[in-house]
């Protein structure tokens, strides 16, 4: 099971409570596989996971915009790449269905891509946020 982790906090409030909504979507993507719920719920809940992660996006986006943030066309980019693994996974449960390997996907996705990008790029955003921009 994916959870959020307290290790996972930026400090800036908007982020965070995105973050969390997050991970708690991968849950619900991950529960209603494992319910055995029908394609129509999995579809629903991978793509609310898609388009928040998109939206989430944006916002920390806007941030490195209004604060100049140095880095952020390489951050951008792999905002893109987790984005291109989503509807990946998206994909991959249209043509195959709810497998194991879905399941793998998604928590691999959460706990890979999103927790490390989380830990290392965002932290460095939201440090130069609370350096450069503020606080909200
Ligand atoms: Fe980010």
């Amino acid at each position: 099971m994916i959870a959020w982790d307290p290790t996972l906090e930026t400090g800036i409030a908007e982020i965070d409570e995105q973050h969390q909504l997050l991970f708690r979507r991968a849950g619900s993507v991950l529960e209603a596989v494992e319910a055995g719920q029908g394609a129509i719920e999995v579809k629903r809940t991978l793509q609310f996971l898609a388009d928040y992660a998109a939206l989430h996006f944006e916002t920390e986006e806007r941030c490195m915009r209004a604060s100049r943030f140095p880095d952020a066309a390489a951050h951008a980019e792999i905002h893109q790449r987790i984005n291109r693994r989503l509807m990946e996974v998206a994909a991959e449960f249209n043509a195959h269905g709810a497998t194991a390997r879905l399941v793998a996907d998604v928590e691999a996705l959460m706990r890979g891509w999103v927790t490390v990008h989380i830990q290392e790029k965002d932290r460095a955003l939201t440090d130069w946020l609370e350096a450069n921009a503020p606080r909200r």
